[in-house]
């Protein structure tokens, strides 16, 4: 098949190259020129496991290509899947500016029946603006559809190779035959497609990461009082998870959600509901609680050292929004130097891909290390922020070694707290007891 995608973002150039490994002619467009010129070189964006080689294969077979002119993406495919960005705007509610730009262009240099196909995450009604948008300037018939994407960052190229649903919202039934054909070798042989109406598809999205965020909210809650209690919410975890209704995934409570997900889509949908005077009370507790767990987390630090950091050397590990990637939209990490360059500290940090992104953010508010170890030189305390591999077993002694004072604390519970005491670590994590050691140091209060 013939497929255009606008929009070269994560979702745009994950979907491109993933509809390309299967046989598709793929046409990529971007408004940015030069990114335009570097991809045609092989030269991917961003980071994500994986695309690179996909990436570049499709590239050398002829399959996925570039440009920037939207009429010759537009007439050249049947299929357009538009992949803009959504930026939430002040008041929270979804920008669609570069959606409707494009429909425009679109309109305009449309000139065969198309299917439209909005990847992004919009606001309930979004296809039904499209369509209206594109009918201004054509009298070419066309079908606007909205297809979600549910694409996880670090493991994306395996959510679209095996996708657990594909969702799409379509009256039309040609449109329907030619998504079926489209997605087939990606269903095996169980059928995956789950076929709805556009808004049903449109709240779907939202309402999926909503309630993922919401179990990670809940989680949160349910740490404060595991602290407080002298509970361990990692055992808690372990014993509602195992409950299939409940399931074992989104059940780790830490320092909260962030991504180019979760924080936008959850302050949409809250938008949408109070615009729309429906109830959401659960909604904004999402957002709240997600707000208060990084601000308590802080606190945390900020009292460990009796509200003094002037002068203090703190390492973070860990500056990208979740392992396995180089994204820092909504990273607790910006929340966390923000607070603690504020405080007076001086900000180390180590993260195996997201260095460079974190300091060109806070420049000379942030000193990015090569190595993780090498972080930790006269610091006053580690704190653990992304549960990348290389943290997760490291090697204490050397930790011990550098660090000034054996203080760690951990937003993501990963090691545990008898080997901690052993070490004798003073060790703060989330929804577990503190392990205090050296008792000359300050307490917590
Ligand atoms: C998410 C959705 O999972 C995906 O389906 C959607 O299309 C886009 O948004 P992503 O943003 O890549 O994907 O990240 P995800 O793995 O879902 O994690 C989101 C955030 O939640 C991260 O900050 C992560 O650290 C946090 N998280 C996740 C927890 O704090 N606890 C958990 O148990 C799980």
């Amino acid at each position: 098949m013939k497929i255009t995608i606008i929009g070269t973002g994560y979702v745009g150039l994950v979907t491109g190259t993933c509809l390309a490994e299967t046989g598709n002619d793929v046409i990529c467009v971007d408004n940015n020129v030069e990114k335009v010129a570097s991809m045609q070189n092989g030269i991917i964006p961003f980071y994500e496991p994986g695309l690179e080689s996909m990436f570049k294969r499709n590239i050398e077979q002829g399959r996925l290509t570039f440009t920037s002119d939207l009429a010759h993406g537009v007439n050249e495919s049947l299929i357009i899947f538009l992949a803009l960005p959504t930026p939430p705007a002040e008041d929270g509610s979804a920008d669609l500016s570069y959606v409707i730009k494009v429909s425009e262009g679109i309109g305009v240099c449309m000139n065969d029946y198309k299917i439209i196909v909005n990847k992004s995450t919009v606001p309930v009604g979004t296809t039904e603006l499209v369509r209206k948008t594109i009918r201004k300037y054509t009298d070419t018939e066309f079908d606007v559809v909205s297809n979600p994407e549910f694409l996880r960052e670090g493991v994306a190229i395996n959510d679209f190779m095996k996708p657990n649903r594909i969702v799409v919202g379509t009256r039309s039934e040609y449109a329907k035959k030619v998504f079926r054909e489209l997605y087939e070798p990606y269903m095996r042989q169980s059928d995956k497609m789950i076929v709805m109406d556009e808004r049903s598809a449109e709240i779907t999205k939202y309402a999926a990461n909503a309630f993922l965020a919401a179990k990670i909210s809940f989680m949160n809650e349910i740490s404060g009082i595991c602290e407080k209690l002298g509970a361990n919410i990692e055992d808690v975890r372990k014993g509602i998870g195992t409950d299939d209704r409940i399931g074992k995934q989104f059940l780790y409570a830490g320092i909260g959600y962030g991504g180019s997900c979760f924080p936008k889509d959850v302050l949409a949908l809250n938008k949408i509901a109070s615009d729309n005077d429906c109830e959401h009370e659960m909604v904004e507790s999402i957002i709240k609680i997600n707000q208060a767990q990084r601000k308590k987390f802080v606190n945390r630090i900020k009292s460990f050292f009796r509200g003094d950091l002037a002068g203090k050397t703190i390492t973070l590990w860990g500056l990208s929004f979740k392992p396995e990637t180089d994204d820092i939209r909504e990273a607790p990490s910006i929340y966390i130097i923000d607070e603690l360059s504020a405080a007076g500290a001086r900000v180390v940090g180590y993260d195996p891909v997201a260095g460079p992104f974190i300091k060109s953010m806070f420049g000379d508010r942030v000193s990015i290390a090569d190595d993780q170890y090498e972080a930790l030189t006269d610091a006053d305390a580690l704190i653990l922020v992304t549960e990348w591999s290389c943290f997760r077993n490291p090697n204490f002694d050397t930790i011990a070694g550098k660090l000034k004072s054996k203080v760690i604390f951990d937003g993501r519970n990963q090691y545990d707290l008898i080997k901690m005491s052993e070490l004798g670590f003073n060790y703060f994590s989330v929804g577990r007891r503190s392990v205090v050691s050296n008792t000359s140091i300050h307490q917590l209060t």
